[in-house]
This record gives structure tokens, C-alpha cells and sequence, in this order.
């Protein structure tokens, strides 16, 4: 909308625009022989909602591991492929022409796969006409699921070290994020949670399976949270993308499954983590009816609906295969035990790793050195590539953390494990 305009000095021809937002500047400039103008624009005073968030950390390392050769075991991404039968559905569905818009809240008949399976695992009634919603991503569910529920000058309490979305998505919602420090193992201390708690308190976000530790949370756990929540109006965020993988017959304890937590939590999973096709973007989010409803309000303006031949594709692959996710548990426990006998004597303190595709070291007692630079200097002069934990802290907090993945070839674990062993002799 234009507002106003003005002369330039100097130049007869510019005419500058004022347009009404934020002082957007346009210099239109006239052709004297063709009586034609064009636009230069000139830089715009962008006051930016999220002024001190760069790229992310898993781009950045992984941009340092292409640009070095390295092994990146730093982003969380499988090197192998998903089922072969998983990608056939897809192409078939491609040729066979589902290629239109999905319904809003995702295919019916994905929707009702995923009630399928959240009550075979878990017990847990999902209505799928008005309870589940097809995400672009756990990453969108979450952020969707922080902004409907955010107002300006809420509070939303998050675990650290906690996924760097997180935060972000509270920001933009004009929120309050209010961190919960995990404690030297990662556990939550419930007494300081409890002081955490006030009023304006709208929301609490966990995750287990934990990314970055590794840590899985038990029933009591649950029983403790919805102690604390009990009586509240806090709503509760559950990201459970690696729900899959809980290691060593420990079963996965989801808020789906929880009676006193489920009626206020957004349950949310994502089938990128669980058929090895991240890239797809595709996950889900369980919530009862009146959740689910705010839920869509929002999701429907944020992307609408959701890729449809990987819906069809994901629902076939679900029908077929029941049986994938023990099978998925299996995989990644062997791929956690070779990783960490493979580093074990490398001098690096390995932390228990109770489930994700990820392992924790620490070196505190081997090297002063910040993890940043550690991980920099593993990646540049050693060619092997981790994430340093102190990313996941919002002020940064750096206890001599990194964090690799083990969702890779068994040759790339081997390779990657033997340039770490050699590395961390020579820089630290
Ligand atoms: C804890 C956690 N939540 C969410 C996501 C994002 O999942 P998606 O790729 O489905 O958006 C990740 C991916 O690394 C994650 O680790």
C-alpha cells in the first residue's frame, strides 16, 4: 500500500515509495528513451523475531563434514535406505495418480493406521476422524501445536538440553520459553520443575526417547509430571519421534498410554524417524477432540495438508508390516552396541544411551576445550563429525558434550569410530 511519495536528492528520475510497513524503500528508476521504470530495491530495516538464532547447528556441521570429507555422525539421518516395499508403494501411487491435495487433517485412511497402532501399543482410543492430524514433520506438529496453544507473555516450560526447534517455535509465538534444567544425568528434578510453575505457565514440552541424551522416561516418571500438572491448565507437548527406540526391553512409556497426562497432551511421532525417510517430512500428532480442534484451526493455514502418495505409501507399508517396530527396536539396539564397543576405548566417557539413534560422550576429563571447538577440530583435522551438546542449551551451557549418531552403515560406524579413536589422541 503506498503511502507517500518523495523526491530523491540528486535524481530527478527516482521517485522513492514509501510503503506503509516497516518503512520498506523502493527506488523506481525511469528509462528517459523508453518511458519504462524498474524497481531497485534497497536493503530493508528488518526488525527480526528471532534476532540472535543463526543456522542451525546440524546444517552447519554437516555443511563442515561435506566440505572436509568427513563421516558426518553429527545430523540425525539415516546412510541406508528405507524398506524397499515402502518405496515401491510410493512410485505406484505416483504413477497411479494420487498426486492432488490430501483432506486437511491427512488421508482417512492413514488416520486410521495410526489409531490402529496407538491402540495396539499403547491402549490408547484415538478417534482418527477428529483426533489425529497428518503433519508435515514432527518439527511442523511441534510448532503448530506451541502456536495454537501460545499466547503473548505465556510461559512454556522445556527441558534442557531439548531440541532446537523448541525454543524458536515458543519465540514466535510470542512466548515465555522457561527452561528445566535435566540434571548430570538427564533426569528431571521435580522439585525444581515444581517452582517453575506459576500462573502463566501455558504449557510444558518433553521428550522421550530424549534427544540429545538418550535418556527414556519410565511411567513414574509420567506419574510424577501429571502429579505436578494435576488440577492445572498447563497443556503438555510429548515429542515421542524415537519412540521406537527404547533399548534393552524397556518399553517405551507414552503419554498416549498415560491416563492422567493423555487428556491434556499433543502426542507426537514421526514416521520420517521410523521407516528411515526423514527427508519425507511426514508425522502425526494425537490429541483429544478439543486439543485436535485448536490443533487444525491452526495447521490449516500453516501447510493444510500433507504430501499424498507418502500418505498412501506409509498407510500401505503400515498395513503390510505390523511387526516393523519391534524389528526397528532390534536394529538400532545393534547399531547402538557396535558404535559404543567400537569407541569404547578411545578414552571418551560414554553416557548411557537408553534409546534414539544417538550416543553421548563426554571428555571433560580429558580436555578443557570448549565442544565447539572440539567438534570443529573433529571434524576439519580428525574427518569424523559430531554435534557439541552446548547447542542444545538456550544459554549455551557447555559440559564437554558430543553427540553422535548411529543411525549408519555398519561401515560408516567403523569407519567413523576408527578416525575418532585417532583423532582424539591427537587433539586432545
Ligand atoms: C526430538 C526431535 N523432535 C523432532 C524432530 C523432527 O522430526 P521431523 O523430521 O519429523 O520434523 C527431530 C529430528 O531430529 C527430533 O530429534
Amino acid at each position: 500500500m503506498l503511502q507517500s511519495y518523495k523526491l530523491c536528492a540528486g535524481t530527478a528520475s527516482l521517485r522513492v515509495v514509501r510503503q506503509h510497513l516497516h518503512c520498506q524503500t523502493q527506488c523506481i528508476h525511469s528509462n528517459p528513451t523508453n518511458g519504462r521504470t524498474h524497481r531497485m530495491l534497497q536493503p530493508l530495516h528488518l526488525q527480526s523475531r528471532l534476532p540472535d538464532v543463526g543456522v542451525t547447528i546440524f546444517t552447519r556441521m554437516s555443511l563442515l563434514a561435506q566440505q572436509h570429507g568427513a563421516i558426518n555422525l553429527s545430523q540425525g539421518f539415516p546412510d541406508y535406505p528405507g524398506p524397499a516395499a515402502l518405496m515401491e508403494a510410493m512410485v505406484d501411487h505416483l504413477r497411479a495418480g494420487d498426486n492432488q491435495y490430501a483432506p486437511m487433517a491427512g488421508l482417512p485412511r492413514l488416520r486410521e493406521a495410526i489409531a490402529a497402532k496407538q491402540a495396539m501399543l499403547y491402549g490408547a482410543h484415538y478417534d482418527p476422524d477428529l483426533e489425529i492430524t497428518v503433519t508435515a514433520g514432527a518439527t511442523q506438529g511441534v510448532y503448530t501445536a506451541i502456536t495454537c496453544m501460545t499466547r503473548p507473555g505465556d510461559e512454556v516450560i522445556v527441558f534442557e538440553p531439548s531440541f532446537d526447534s523448541y525454543v524458536p517455535g515458543i519465540r514466535l509465538a510470542g512466548g515465555i520459553p522457561v527452561p528445566a534444567r535435566l540434571d548430570a544425568d538427564y533426569r528431571p528434578d521435580w522439585t525444581a520443575l515444581a517452582t517453575l510453575i506459576t500462573p502463566r505457565t501455558r504449557l510444558i514440552l518433553i521428550n522421550s526417547p530424549h534427544n540429545p541424551s538418550g535418556r527414556c522416561w519410565q511411567t513414574s516418571d509420567l506419574d510424577r509430571l501429571a502429579g505436578l500438572l494435576r488440577g492445572t491448565n498447563i497443556a503438555l507437548i510429548s515429542d515421542e519421534v524415537y519412540e521406537h527406540m527404547a533399548f534393552d526391553n524397556r518399553p517405551h512409556a507414552s503419554v498416549a498410554a498415560h491416563a492422567g497426562l493423555r487428556d491434556r497432551a499433543f502426542v507426537i511421532s514421526s514416521f520420517g524417524k521410523t521407516y528411515h525417510v526423514t527427508g519425507w517430512k511426514v508425522a502425526y500428532c494425537c490429541a483429544p477432540r478439543a486439543l485436535s480442534e485448536e490443533f487444525r484451526r491452526s495447521h490449516q493455514f500453516i501447510t493444510f495438508c500433507v504430501h499424498t502418495p507418502s500418505q498412501h505409501a506409509l498407510t500401505d507399508f503400515m498395513q503390510a508390516r505390523p511387526d516393523w517396530y519391534a524389528e526397528l527396536t532390534a536394529f538400532y539396539q545393534a547399531k547402538r552396541d557396535l558404535f559404543r564397543s567400537a569407541i569404547a576405548d578411545s578414552g571418551l566417557h560414554l553416557q548411557p544411551c537408553e534409546g534414539t539413534y544417538f550416543q553421548q560422550v563426554d571428555y571433560g576429563h580429558l580436555s578443557d576445550l570448549p565442544d565447539h571447538d572440539l567438534a570443529r577440530r573433529l571434524t576439519v583435522e580428525g574427518g569424523v563429525a559430531a554435534i557439541p551438546v552446548s547447542a542444545f542449551y538456550l544459554q549455551g551451557e557447555d559440559r564437554r558434550v558430543l553427540r553422535f549418531c548411529f543411525a549408519k552403515r555398519t561401515e560408516t560406524l567403523e569407519e567413523g569410530a576408527h578416525r575418532l579413536r585417532l583423532a582424539i589422541k591427537t587433539i586432545v
